[in-house]
């Protein structure tokens, strides 16, 4: 059985001021959640704040990116030892935004991949294609070279402690939303892959695979009640607590 996660990442937005409100309004309303685990990556620069907003709740800490060395002269680089300093447990690995803005290969994220478990934390691997991508039916293609740059370096056995996102990149902060269908269809895609990998399914059955792109709290259910989507990677809905949370609630079921 698969416990459902939301994890919202704020990406570069809030403030010291702002995410106060945002951390304690997801707290209070917590409290009729308990069949999901809830996770929050804010930028590095307040994960110290999260961190203290969040102790003795169940609410998880998390990053939205990582070095993949260990230490040394990485100027402007967050190592992972830095990050369970503050009680990090997630780092979100390949976000498209790193991908397309910052260059980041499916090499250097399977480098990151291998980093963050190495140090003990859970990497949340982003996947997705491009709009004239999935126009052009490359989108297997695409998500099965993403996945495998990762799966031939780590095996199936490399999944059993991580969670994988599928994040169409058409949907991401556009209001575009994949249909429950097209995300289910995916997902099961991934699940197959991961599969491939292992003489059963044991490892494919048990990895947690997320939807990420335009989740909002009255599209939410749908989609979280495909069999094998597992939950959401939230953007713009993780700003808000009351949206945040009504995502939340329908993962709760
Ligand atoms: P969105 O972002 O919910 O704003 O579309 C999702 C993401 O990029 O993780």
């Amino acid at each position: 059985m698969r416990k459902p996660l939301v994890a919202g990442n704020w990406k570069m937005n809030g403030t010291l001021e702002s995410i106060t409100p945002l951390v304690e309004g997801i707290k209070q309303g917590l409290t009729s959640i308990n069949n999901v685990e809830v996770l929050i990556c804010p930028s590095f620069v307040y994960l110290s704040n999260v961190s203290d907003l969040i102790e003795d709740t169940s609410i998880l800490l998390g990053a939205q990116n990582v070095s993949q060395e260990d230490e040394g002269a990485f100027t402007g680089e967050i190592s992972c030892n830095m990050l369970k300093d503050f009680d990090c447990q997630y780092v979100i690995i390949g976000h498209s935004e790193r991908r397309s803005l910052y260059g980041e290969s499916s090499e250097l994220v399977a480098e990151k991949f291998i980093q963050v478990q190495k140090s003990g934390l859970t990497p949340i691997l982003c996947v997705g294609e491009l709009l004239e991508e999935r126009e052009s039916g490359e989108t297997e293609a695409v998500i099965g070279q993403q996945l495998r740059a990762v799966l031939d370096k780590v095996g199936a056995e490399g999944f059993q402690q991580a969670v994988i996102a599928y994040e169409p990149v058409w949907a991401i902060g556009t209001g575009l939303t994949a249909t429950p269908e097209q995300a289910q269809e995916v997902h099961g895609f991934i699940r197959d892959l991961v599969a491939e990998y292992e003489s059963d399914r044991t490892v494919a059955e048990q990895v947690r695979i997320l939807y990420g792109g335009s989740v909002k709290p009255d599209n939410a259910k749908e989609i979280f009640a495909k069999q094998d989507i597992d939950g959401g990677l939230i953007g713009g809905a993780a700003l808000k607590s009351e949206d945040f949370l009504g995502i939340c609630q329908a993962a709760n079921g």
